[in-house]
């Protein structure tokens, strides 16, 4: 019997229509546009407003797009996975909640919470279920609005992160394309570099957390930046030589976008081309876990059945990893 293999046969993206520009936060915070172009590549990014509105927006536009271009009834669909640190809600998952606003009555669901990893690791969990044969549709969801866990006044960390969500279909294939390799890491040393305090159960938010602005994203970022150039391009590296390829047999690298300079270095230390290295940072900034699909929504036209990419990240946790597949359309 061939081996069944879990291919992406569709991607669709979605990002809020209001345009946040290094301008903007200049009347913000202390910083300016020079300082966040040369440091991070970030020109603009965007934010989801209105009351109420939450992630689960995103993700549902973004999985009725992908329904509407892959022609699928989202009756079939088995499961839908969503990626993020920034739920609707404590309880019910996201995921869950996206189901019902696109119509995927079928499928059970559930959310993942890896950080800016978050999409690897959902895209990893997705694919088994398909390879085991156990379901033929599966949706993963990479969707945050950061800008809900964000402080507007830190410079260190509101200048980065935007609001985003892509998502991609995965369904069977006995062809030689999809998911071929996986390298997935986590180490919780990393939380002292990059989380928030309140919120959850250990600090469950009182008006003391609110007061000292607990409740939003504390990053110490020249640790985070080293830890994330190492282990991006070591993974990269990795899934390159165990699975007996060349730089030149990739096609693509679809790093993170967490910050230019990171890419830059990650693609050096890995002896990867910039011209085949995927970049959108400039235009939506950090969307945690709606940064790799996204990626391959804007280049979707450009890639060609049997390309080889790899899919890198880093984010909080920490959790990194890398992705080699092979496009299937
Ligand atoms: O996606 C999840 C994982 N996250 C990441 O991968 C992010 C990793 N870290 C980074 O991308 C970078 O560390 C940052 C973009 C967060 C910061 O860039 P940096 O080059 O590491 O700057 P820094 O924190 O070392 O700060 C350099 C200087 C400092 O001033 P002094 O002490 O040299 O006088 C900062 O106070 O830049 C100052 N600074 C700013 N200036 C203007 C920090 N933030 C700003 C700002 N505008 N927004």
């Amino acid at each position: 019997m061939l081996k069944v293999n879990a291919a992406i046969t569709g991607v669709a993206g979605y990002v809020p229509d209001y345009v946040l520009t290094n301008k903007e936060l200049e009347t913000m915070v202390d910083t300016n546009d020079e300082w966040i172009k040369s440091r991070t590549g970030i020109e603009e990014r965007r934010i989801l407003k209105g009351k109420g509105n939450g992630t689960s927006v995103m993700g549902t536009e973004a999985v009725k797009l992908l329904l509407e271009k892959t022609n699928t009834d989202a009756g079939e669909i088995d499961l839908v996975i969503c990626a993020t640190v920034t739920p609707d809600m404590r309880v019910v998952d996201t995921a869950n909640i996206i189901a019902l606003n696109t119509g995927c009555k079928n499928a059970f669901t559930y959310d993942i919470n890896a950080a800016c990893s978050g999409f690897l690791f959902a895209l990893t969990t997705g694919s088994k279920f398909i390879e085991t044969g156990a379901y033929k549709k599966v949706i993963i969801v990479g969707a945050d609005k950061m800008s809900s866990i964000i402080d507007y006044k830190d410079r260190a960390t509101c200048i980065i992160f935007g609001d985003g969500a892509g998502a991609v279909l995965l369904e069977p294939t006995e062809e030689e394309v999809g998911i071929k390799d996986a390298l997935l890491k986590s180490d919780g040393s990393g939380k002292e570099n990059l989380y928030i305090k309140a919120g959850g159960s250990a600090h469950p938010i009182t008006i003391d957390h609110v007061i000292a602005r607990e409740q939003f994203v504390v990053q110490n970022g020249r640790p985070v930046f080293k830890a994330a150039v190492s282990n991006m391009s070591n993974a990269v590296k990795t899934v390159i030589s165990r699975n007996n390829l060349t730089v030149s047999d990739v096609r693509w690298l679809v790093p993170h976008q967490a910050n230019r300079r990171i890419i830059e270095t990650v693609a050096k230390m890995a002896d990867y081309p910039m011209e085949r290295v995927m970049m959108n940072i400039h235009k939506y900034g950090n969307t945690t876990a709606g940064t790799i699909p996204l990626c391959l929504w804007d280049y979707e036209d450009q890639l060609k059945k049997g390309d080889n990419i790899i899919l890198t990240s880093f984010g909080g946790g920490y959790t990194w990893g890398a992705i080699y597949l092979k496009w299937a359309y």
